[in-house]
């Protein structure tokens, strides 16, 4: 059977994430017959509530997918509420006392998941007491999930690190990065690795450049608070981005594991290169919105936003040239770019190939040779709204004459197979239970992306930006086109 077997705690169970992600993913692995009798989840949070209250709200969270009377009640059933304060001692005991009880009422064989949904600060405490007041069992296994963000530069990420390790080992911990459980980036793997026309031609001799763009559509929302003292880099770079980049980058594992991936997207990280501040100045642009119109709709700006500082220098827009010193890759330049309130929201990877050797198709009075006019292959990997893959080709124009003339290949899922396809926490949390770190960001990943990442914010630190620099429902600022101009390139992507 593939009934998994655990009791969650949930810290930040009242929160955010916890509502708008777990529940409804715990509820699809509960339909799916993921989760049957044998699971319990304990949230907890300072709030007081009672198991009913916390019914009702899960109950709540789950109202979209439709769920039966049946259904609700049987899996509503499983949800108890501990209130609970991260640094008092002694409420872990209660704790402990309602562990002890849900593992021997549904036989929970001591598996435990700890999963940290809350402010970062005290993830070190919570750690710490799981161990102390013995929480975490002897025999069953014991797992930790923790959301991002992991540090705020290098230096806190260690400590924050060497206080988990101090109590979990590392294959023990589930460090989620949201985009690793989607459809589309588990696929680009599936693109390199199963298609040698593409994984032939996946080096410096035939890809001219690799552009990733992750832009949202939405401004700061209700986050103002935590983004303001974020940016776009550390909420997005140093993450989701670098983590598309590993993938991109890494060289194929002898065979598809935990192990040799992991030990690929390390080496893909380390191979990066780390950029002193002026080479992070010059590669690397920052933008924030400001108010702007689209489709017939007013924006505010960045700065008029709630718990936005109304001089912030907050960047809601990057940009940025990332090159890798390798024999694959030398001399492909990697840009990036993510930004929020921009056209559109769309996740997309191009990987622009050169021109062929030489235009034959070329005016014979002309001397110069090259291909430069003859549009560039390039496939594009649609990670979402849209999911697919397409493929720009050379073929000729209908007619007399001879005219090289642009197609495209495109595939997309099917809305069908999308609505039946699991979200990305689902998948993760799945992935957990079944103790398989693949899809998470081992510690050298998170270390290194700091280690790229820090230098770009001491550089831009020294200096004070010109904000607001591009309207809302752009692209972002003119410094993002320039930076692949200066090159020979522009933006693939232009919506
Ligand atoms: C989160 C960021 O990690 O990813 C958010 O904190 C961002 O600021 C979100 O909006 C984007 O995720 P998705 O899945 O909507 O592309």
């Amino acid at each position: 059977s593939n009934e998994q077997i655990a009791l969650f705690t949930i810290f930040g169970g009242t929160g955010d994430l916890a509502q708008r992600k777990l529940y409804p993913s715990l509820f699809r692995l509960f339909r799916k017959g993921f989760l049957k009798e044998r699971f319990a989840v304990i949230g907890t949070a300072r709030r007081e509530w009672s198991h009913e209250y916390y019914r009702d709200i899960v109950r709540g969270t789950i109202q979209e997918l439709e769920p039966t009377e049946k259904e609700l009640a049987d899996f509503t059933s499983h949800f108890y509420y501990q209130a609970h304060n991260v640094t008092d001692t002694e409420h872990y005991h209660n704790l402990k006392v309602l562990a002890t009880e849900l593992d021997r009422k549904y036989q929970l064989d001591n598996n435990r998941i700890f999963y940290l949904a809350m402010a970062p600060n005290f993830f070190g405490v919570i750690t710490e007491h799981l161990k102390s007041e013995q929480i975490i069992t002897e025999n069953g296994f014991n797992r930790l999930i923790i959301e991002k963000p992991f540090g705020t530069d290098y230096q806190s990420a260690e400590k924050l690190n060497n206080e988990i390790r101090a109590v979990f080992e590392e294959d023990q911990i589930f460090r989620i990065d949201h985009y690793l459980g989607k459809e589309m980036i588990q696929n680009i793997s599936a693109v390199r690795f199963g298609n040698n026309i593409f994984e032939s031609l996946w080096n410096n001799k035939y890809i001219d450049n690799i552009q990733v763009t992750l832009s949202e559509s939405l401004g700061v929302e209700e986050r103002g608070g935590y983004y303001d003292k974020s940016g776009a880099l550390k909420d997005m770079v140093q993450n989701h981005i670098l983590q598309v980049v590993s993938l991109l980058v890494m060289e194929p594992p002898a065979i598809f594991s935990e192990k040799t991936i992991r030990e690929e997207k390390v080496k893909a990280l380390n191979s990066i290169r780390v950029y002193s501040e002026k080479e992070a100045m010059k590669n690397f642009v920052r933008g924030q919105y400001g108010p702007g119109q689209l489709d017939g709709k007013s924006f505010i700006s960045y700065r008029d936003e709630t718990n936005v500082e109304p001089e912030s220098q907050t960047e809601t827009f990057v940009a940025g040239k990332l090159v890798v010193d390798n024999f694959r890759w030398r001399g492909v330049p990697f840009y990036i770019r993510t930004g929020k309130q921009l056209t559109e929201k769309g996740t997309r990877i191009n990987v622009v190939f050169k021109p062929t050797p030489i235009n034959v198709f070329r005016d014979p009075s002309e001397n110069a040779c090259d291909a430069e006019d003859i549009p560039r292959n390039i496939l594009t990997i649609y990670i979402q709204p849209t999911e697919g893959f397409q493929l720009t080709l050379n073929g000729k124009e209908i007619g007399s004459g001879f005219n090289i003339d642009p197609i495209k290949l495109d595939y997309r899922h099917s809305a069908e197979s999308l609505d039946n396809s699991p979200e990305a926490y689902e998948k993760l949390i799945l992935d957990c239970l079944q103790g398989d770190g693949t899809n998470f960001t081992h510690w050298d990943e998170v270390a290194q992306s700091w280690r790229i990442v820090d230098v770009i914010r001491h550089a831009w630190d020294k200096e004070t930006p010109d904000f607001p620099n591009y309207p809302s429902g752009t692209m972002g600022p003119q410094c993002a086109f320039d930076l692949l101009s200066r090159d020979g390139f522009e933006w693939i992507w232009h919506p």
